[in-house]
């Protein structure tokens, strides 16, 4: 769709379709929106990133019909906006597509609980059952013994959940929210962001989130569209966006995002590396140990991951006379979920001898994270090369010990691995 502003919008409208740029067609009006053609998923929260100026008001007011596109259309479950009539168009805001309050101001006279259940009542909704959802919404936003409070007894950040609480609660399938957190300071901003998360995986909503701010837009996105002097230049996934800039502009844009909070763990995992099956006992960590060179293994037992040992456990296990593993598994070892942020794996990685585990909802071992991989992704370290490698647990135990450690448990003469340069000195 289009969208100009000025005394001839049409004709700007043709020029640009035929190759005029945004400042050749200047003199017909302000082309606000140019060519922006998008669909919003149920359920997902489709953000719309751009600097100011960049036309994200006027796409959104498109939306739901307050203004008409200079050309093009939008449909809202496969409703025209565009075409509908007043009274249609009234139906739809009330049902289907709806703006959120820029601030979730409470009203300062009425209980918390009254606040939380207030557009409810302006929906016709019945006192009890008011009261009821009202009561949920605040235990999903974890202020259910304050529901008695007046607002000016709650801190700033839990007046805002109350708020963001109520609007979502009480809005139609489709929420736009226009900027709704670029007033808050930052530590309350970010509590909303996270609670907004938390509230549409819980309801489902479909919701078109507006922000100049990147950062924003890639905590909250499933999608966004990225936006610059009114035309959508990318629109992908946070991941996509990150990892795929579609031009210099968007590559510029992204530097600056904190990519510990968008990446998840799953996204930068290499394949599990020196894992050993406990059934395969000290002998079989031993051997992985000293064929890769390193000072501690995942052991895993029906593809999930148990835990870690290292080397000088197991040389002590031998000695002692054990050949079981379980009995040396480190059971702290931290792992992550493929859905974690990288966050979560710095935080691992400082006390983990291994890459940090990545396992699944079942607990199966899907992947890990070495440190270089982490740095890697996070910027910070362009080049590891052969000669130069991050090894999370270098080998304490110098390699002919564990070759004769293993000899020991072994009838056979184990033969000595090809590669001779251990990490002596480690990282
Ligand atoms: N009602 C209007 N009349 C004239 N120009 C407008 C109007 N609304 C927005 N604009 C212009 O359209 C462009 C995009 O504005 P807007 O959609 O508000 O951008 P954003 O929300 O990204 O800051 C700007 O150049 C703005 O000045
Ligand atoms: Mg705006």
């Amino acid at each position: 769709m289009f969208k100009v502003f000025g005394r001839q919008p049409k004709a700007a409208v043709e020029r640009l379709r035929s190759g005029s740029t945004r400042a050749e067609v200047a003199d017909a009006g302000t082309a606000a929106v140019i060519d922006a053609s998008f669909t919003v998923q149920p359920g997902e929260i489709f953000v719309i990133m751009g600097l100011s100026g960049s036309g994200k008001s006027t796409v959104i007011r498109m939306l739901n019909g307050l203004l008409p596109p200079t050309a093009g259309e939008v449909l809202v479950q496969g409703q025209s906006v565009t075409n509908a009539s007043a009274k249609a168009l009234r139906g739809i805001r009330r049902r289907s597509i709806s703006m959120v309050f820029q601030h979730f101001a409470l009203l300062p006279h009425l209980t918390v609980l009254d606040n939380a259940a207030y557009a409810l009542e302006i929906q016709g909704v019945g006192r009890e059952e008011r009261r009821t959802r009202a009561r949920e919404i605040l235990e999903k936003v974890g202020l259910g013994d304050r529901a008695d409070a007046m607002p000016d007894e709650l801190s700033g950040g839990m007046r805002q959940r109350v708020g963001l609480a109520r609007a979502l609660t009480a809005g139609s399938d489709i929420l736009l929210m226009d900027e709704a957190f670029s007033a808050l300071d930052p530590l309350i901003r970010r509590e909303m962001q996270e609670q907004l998360v938390e509230l549409q995986r819980e309801l489902g909503r479909t919701i078109v989130f507006i922000t100049h701010d990147l950062n924003e837009a890639m905590f909250l996105g499933d999608r966004i569209a990225v936006m610059r002097d009114g035309r959508i230049v990318q629109n992908g996934t946070p991941e996509e966006i990150l990892t795929d800039p579609a031009n210099d502009y968007v590559a510029q844009f992204v530097q600056d995002v904190d990519r510990a909070r968008v990446l998840t763990a799953g996204s930068v995992m290499a394949p599990p590396v020196a894992t050993t099956p406990v059934s395969a006992g000290v002998r079989g960590a031993l051997r992985v140990m000293r064929d890769q060179q390193v000072g501690a293994v995942s052991v895993i037992e029906n593809r999930r991951f148990v835990g870690t040992v290292t080397d000088r456990a197991v040389i002590r296990a031998v000695k002692d006379g054990r050949t079981d593993l379980r009995s040396i598994v480190r059971r702290s070892q931290p792992v992550v979920h493929r859905d974690d942020p990288l966050t979560d794996v710095v935080e691992r990685s400082v006390e983990s001898p291994v890459p940090v585990p990545v396992v699944d909802d079942s607990g199966r071992l899907v992947g890990a994270i070495p440190r270089v991989t982490l740095l890697a992704a996070l910027g910070n370290v362009p080049t590891v090369t052969r000669e130069n490698p991050v090894i999370e647990a270098p080998a304490t135990v110098p390699a002919a010990e564990l070759t004769q450690t293993l000899e020991e448990i072994t009838d056979s003469p184990v033969t000595t691995p090809h590669v001779v340069s251990a990490t002596e000195g480690g990282v």
